[in-house]
């Protein structure tokens, strides 16, 4: 069953990623041409392409898999199916704002719970054409045009000097101010940060050990479900600190080698307290 979900994440998130792709090309090299409208806060945007990807996965989904629920970023919860156990974690773009300025840094993720827990995930780069796929203990994997196909691995990165970082700040300009605060502590105990605008991504450049650790606040589980995953079949450890799970409140995750110094480290700055 494992297998089916992933195969159809991956394609779902592929075909989802060609419409984005198309989206950002028509409306031209600007931002005015995607029409974005303020969500939660004046520079929380959604396109019409965001809309028009999100009704594409949930109508594919409808079609293909009727008795499974959907949570999608733009469209909330369709729970009239859930016969099935199965519930599909939807983000038609994550990175919306690089998307708006045509960074080549946003994705589609899909992801597929059974009984509550994500066994089957796939992250799609459009504008590099990069796909990020795991099923629950399948292993990690990563595809890529013209390059071939690789298993992925978190780095052995075992001292914090050493390890760079990559986080992310929400929408709301308090919650920012506090995030800043626990960023300003890090950064000076570490090689340095990245915030690279897409939460997805930077749970699966963890894995592909292009970053050594990543933590953030704030999230919606639209944006971690399927790169967690991805993270985690790729040896990653996560944790919400102090005893709890990774999460909406804290997402941390490192390789095995840094993890106590990191998670000890995110405690001293406050990340926890948040
Ligand atoms: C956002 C991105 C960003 C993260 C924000 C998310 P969206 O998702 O993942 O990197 O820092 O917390 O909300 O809004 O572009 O789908």
């Amino acid at each position: 069953m494992t297998e089916d979900l992933l195969d159809l994440a991956v394609d779902l998130a592929t075909r989802a990623g060609a419409l984005v792709l198309a989206g950002r090309d028509a409306a031209g090299a600007g931002r005015t041409g995607l029409n974005p409208a303020a969500k939660s806060t004046p520079t929380d945007v959604v396109t019409e392409v965001d809309r028009a990807a999100e009704r594409f996965l949930v109508g594919e989904l409808r079609r293909l898999r009727p008795a499974d629920a959907i949570l999608g970023e733009e469209g909330g919860e369709h729970a009239d199916g859930y016969g099935s156990g199965v519930r599909w974690l939807v983000d038609p773009i994550d990175g919306t704002v690089n998307f708006l300025y045509a960074l080549p840094q946003y994705a589609v993720s899909v992801a597929a719970e059974v009984d509550g827990t994500v066994v089957a995930g796939a992250v799609h780069n459009p504008a590099t054409g990069e796909t990020y796929r795991a099923g629950a203990g399948g292993g990690a994997w990563l595809t890529a045009p013209g390059r071939p196909e690789r298993r992925l691995a978190v780095t052995g990165c075992a001292d914090l000097p050493q390890a760079l970082v990559a986080t992310g700040f929400g929408y709301a300009a308090a919650a920012r101010a506090r995030q800043a605060q626990v960023a300003a502590r890090l950064i000076p105990r570490v090689r340095d940060i990245r915030r690279l605008g897409a939460a997805s991504l930077d749970l699966c450049y963890l894995a592909a050990g292009r970053i050594d650790a990543y933590y953030e606040q704030g999230l919606h589980a639209w944006d971690y479900a399927a790169g967690g995953l991805i993270a985690a079949e790729a040896g990653a450890v996560r944790t919400g600190l102090r005893g709890r799970p990774a999460g909406d409140d804290l997402y941390c995750a490192t390789g095995p080698a840094l993890a106590d110094a990191f998670f000890g480290l995110l405690e001293d700055t406050g990340a926890a307290d948040l």
